[in-house]
């Protein structure tokens, strides 16, 4: 029975397609790949995600300690920033990474002197920022002028890098292994002389590689990791993809609940919200896949809508589409790839019903795993 919307609906199954092709790059590289949780979190997946990766990437402390409540030992810790207080990222790290020279100082002597790092069980990273942007929206792009992401090699003059074993960078987005190989070679351009230094042991490539995309260029990719293993003399390199892992494993589902004119267009209202249940939409923007009675909708037709989601925003529009018939209020529309940068950020924005989750397992049996209701949307504002 299909789950009553709104509703995710995460597939398993396709997760673990997903897995068996990161499994071979990792067999065919001896690279690490993680899962970041910033991008999909859902403990009910990580059995069939542990199967496959080497642990998660966190962005900060709740992600660090959910990664190793239901994950596993390895956590790499990349964020922005860390406060005073986050000094639990030391017991629920096995990697910690610092955005800046600064922060890595403020730090440094607390990280030198955790009995964990004295018994080898962590180890230390900088964020590096390898001014080299490759994608074409700025909101994404981490290199872009006056980034606040990554060390710049200015910094790195007369730096004090004692403690650090590891280079971190993420500056791709949904990308093929092109932009990768662009990427390294301005990397190498400006912090080449860092990443040969003997102490480097461990180079991260973030996230941002469209791997499991059909037209994912994998070799070239394997080239770029072993060149890099053996360029710098790394033990290690590690990718943390987010999207890749759960790319098409999960759908959003939907009710129309109102239709009328505006001007010239047809209206169709959902019970679901661009800006609260699928924010990339907005953010991105993009417009998302989706089918209605399993159809995809047309190229051009005479059923032309706007859908939009069930908040006050003006702008709460998902985007405008043909069907193959008139739309009716009912009718479910069931937007694709939904699994990443969904579940993570939504809100309770306006009050509205927040989608329920269900998981599909590997037999094609749905559950349904968490249902919201007013009691959520109170509890976090008392
Ligand atoms: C530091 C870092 N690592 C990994 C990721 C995951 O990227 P993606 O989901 O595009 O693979 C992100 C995404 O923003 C990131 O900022």
């Amino acid at each position: 029975m299909r789950p009553s919307t709104p509703a995710y609906l995460i597939d398993l199954a396709v997760i673990r397609q997903n897995c068996e092709v990161l499994s071979e790059i990792k067999a065919r590289t001896g690279c690490r790949i993680i899962q970041a949780l910033k991008a999909f979190a859902l403990p009910g997946a990580f059995p069939v995600l542990r199967d496959h990766l080497d642990g998660c990437c966190a962005s900060g402390l709740w992600e660090a300690r959910l990664a190793r409540e239901f994950f596993g030992e390895t956590v790499v810790t990349c964020g922005p920033v860390y406060r005073d207080t986050d000094t639990d990222l030391f017991d629920l790290s096995s990697h910690i990474i610092f955005n800046s020279l600064s922060h890595w100082y403020r730090w440094r002597d607390y990280a030198l002197n955790h009995p964990r790092y004295q018994q080898d069980y962590i180890s230390y990273g900088l964020r590096l920022n390898p001014q080299c942007s490759t994608g074409s929206t700025p909101i994404y792009d981490p290199c872009r002028h006056g980034s606040r992401l990554g060390t710049l090699p200015s910094s790195l003059q007369n730096a004090d890098l004692e403690g650090l074993s590891g280079c971190h960078f993420h500056s791709l987005c949904d990308q093929n292994s092109d932009a990768l190989a662009l990427t390294l070679e301005a990397l190498d351009l400006h912090f080449g002389d860092l990443l040969r230094l003997p102490q480097i042991r461990w180079l991260n490539m973030g996230g941002g590689h469209a791997l499991t995309r059909v037209q994912y260029d994998q070799k070239l990719l394997i080239d770029l990791i072993k060149q890099s293993q053996d360029h710098y003399n790394l033990e290690e390199v590690w990718l943390e993809p987010g999207e890749a892992p759960v790319l098409n494993a999960g759908a959003l589902h939907s009710s129309v609940l109102d239709i009328f004119q505006s001007g010239k267009e047809t209206i169709a209202i959902l019970d679901v919200s661009a800006t609260a249940h699928m924010p990339d939409v907005l953010e991105m923007p993009y417009r998302p896949d989706l089918t209605l009675d399993g159809s995809p909708p047309l190229d051009r037709g005479a059923h032309r809508y706007l859908l939009g989601g069930s908040t006050c925003l003006a702008g709460d529009i998902i985007g405008s589409y043909y069907f193959h018939r008139p739309l009716r209020v009912g009718d479910r529309l069931i937007f694709e790839d939904m699994a990443q940068y969904t579940m993570v950020k939504t809100t309770y924005f306006n009050g509205i019903q927040h989608p329920s989750i269900t998981l599909r397992d590997e037999n094609g049996k749905d559950e349904t795993i968490r249902s919201f209701d007013y009691e959520d949307f109170k509890q976090r504002l008392m």
